[in-house]
């Protein structure tokens, strides 16, 4: 009551003072010496002079008025957060996931889909696979990982039958990554151990080329900052030939959450970040805490020179595309992600576009939208059509910000530029 009371007086004295003082003109020297003093009666004077000044005229126009001003403020602003003009797709829902899933991993052998760990929420991590069956379109033959791999922001690729899972994000929240590395043989579902990674990173580029596990960038224990190693080891079937990782040359630009493609002997890395959240300092549960992230457009390729080339960039910047991508005649296909945050709210923006980079004319095109913006997708292709499940959808049509982990799984038929 007495709070109540205090804050009414408050405002009458505010209010009477404000048009005291515009009538002698000095509103300006007025708002900058009283926002200290009411703070502490939670009156935002600037702001509530703001409020009255913008209702005053209640007419009709006001939300025109507003939007006009909105877009005109958007014009100005840098483009590179916003959507992209594409071709819209008929989307057809399939069964969903067993379980909601951001920052998983997946990898598709034949017409499996294995569907990898991922968050369920922030406090809460798979340790699990799912499979989905893209000839009779259902999910099954759910199996435990190790107790000691991590469970989200792994690197992994496939030989066709052999798994290969590298290092990491171990636990929920920001903690940090583990270097463990195993290998799942998808004939038998069965588990190996491998050599870990001289250090533990986080969500690094991963692939095989020309007989060797390469693993690159990513970051480092903090999850923040980029690594540029490389390493590379020779392996056959799922076992290592040699006894321990080799260095090679680094990459030019480090960070975590890139699509990594070998196609036609040649290594791409496209997309990605530099930086990302931290455990907060001190936090017993290493809560996650906003860093600022650069998302790049960037595109680099190693060939049998072994030196990195700069490849045409993506049609705009893209991250959380790990899993993201498929190979279809000779094309990298690659759906949703994030690009570089609201230049005003700083918020992440979600990407809701289809890309394809065609690697006979090395010509980047935005072939299609997504049923909603969506990062950290996990993708699959069977018999003409593009599938997508998993990931941490949008607020909605005019909101791309990050909001609700999916289970969701979709499909599309692909059409790609020759
Ligand atoms: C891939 O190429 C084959 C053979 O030319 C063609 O029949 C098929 O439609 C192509 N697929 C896509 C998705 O463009």
């Amino acid at each position: 009551m007495a709070r109540q009371a205090g804050k009414q007086s408050y405002g009458r004295v505010v209010l009477v003072s404000f048009l005291a003082l515009l009538a002698v003109g000095l509103v300006a020297d007025f708002l900058w010496a009283s926002s200290h003093r009411f703070s502490s009666v939670g009156i935002s004077l600037p702001s509530s002079v703001t409020t009255v000044i913008g209702k005053l005229p209640p007419d009709s126009n006001e939300k025109d008025t507003k939007k006009k001003k909105d877009n005109a403020r958007e014009r100005k602003l840098s483009a590179t957060f916003q959507d992209l003009a594409a071709p819209q797709l008929q989307w057809e829902k399939m069964a969903a996931a067993p379980v909601p899933r951001l920052d998983g991993a997946a990898i598709q052998i034949r017409n499996f889909l294995f569907v990898f760990a991922g968050y369920g929420n922030i406090n809460l991590v798979h340790s699990h696979v799912d499979i989905y069956n893209f000839v009779d379109n259902t999910w099954g033959g759910r199996f435990d990982m190790p107790k000691e791999m991590a469970h989200s922001h792994l690197g992994m690729v496939t030989d066709g039958r052999y798994i290969y899972i590298v290092t990491g994000q171990y636990g929920p929240q920001c903690r940090g990554p583990t270097a463990k590395t195993f290998v799942l043989d998808t004939d038998t579902n069965t588990w190996s151990d491998f050599i870990p990674l001289p250090v533990p990173r986080y969500a690094p580029a991963t692939q095989l080329w020309r007989g060797r596990l390469h693993v690159m960038g990513g970051s480092k224990e903090n999850r923040h900052t980029p690594g540029l190693e490389h390493w590379s080891i020779a392996v056959k079937d799922g076992k290592a030939l040699e006894k321990e990782w080799r260095r090679e040359i680094p990459i030019p630009r480090g960070g975590p959450h890139r699509a990594c493609v070998v196609v036609d002997d040649r290594l791409f890395v496209i997309g990605g970040q530099e930086g990302d959240f931290m455990a907060k300092p001190g936090s017993p549960i290493f809560k996650c805490s906003r860093r600022m992230e650069v998302v790049f457009s960037d595109v680099y390729m190693l060939d049998e020179e072994m030196k990195w080339k700069v490849m045409p960039s993506m049609p705009k910047p893209d991250s959380h595309i790990e899993f993201a991508w498929k190979v279809v005649n000779n094309s990298i296909v690659i759906v949703g992600g994030t690009t570089e945050k609201h230049p005003e709210t700083k918020k992440m923006v979600l990407v809701g576009e289809i890309f394809q980079f065609n690697l006979n004319t090395m010509k980047w095109y935005v072939i299609g939208k997504l049923p909603y913006r969506v990062k950290t997708t996990l993708v699959g292709y069977w018999d003409g059509k593009l599938y997508f499940t998993s990931g941490q959808r949008d607020k909605g049509p005019d909101d791309p910000a990050p909001r609700k982990v999916v289970a969701e799984m979709w499909r599309t038929k692909l059409i790609l530029n020759p």
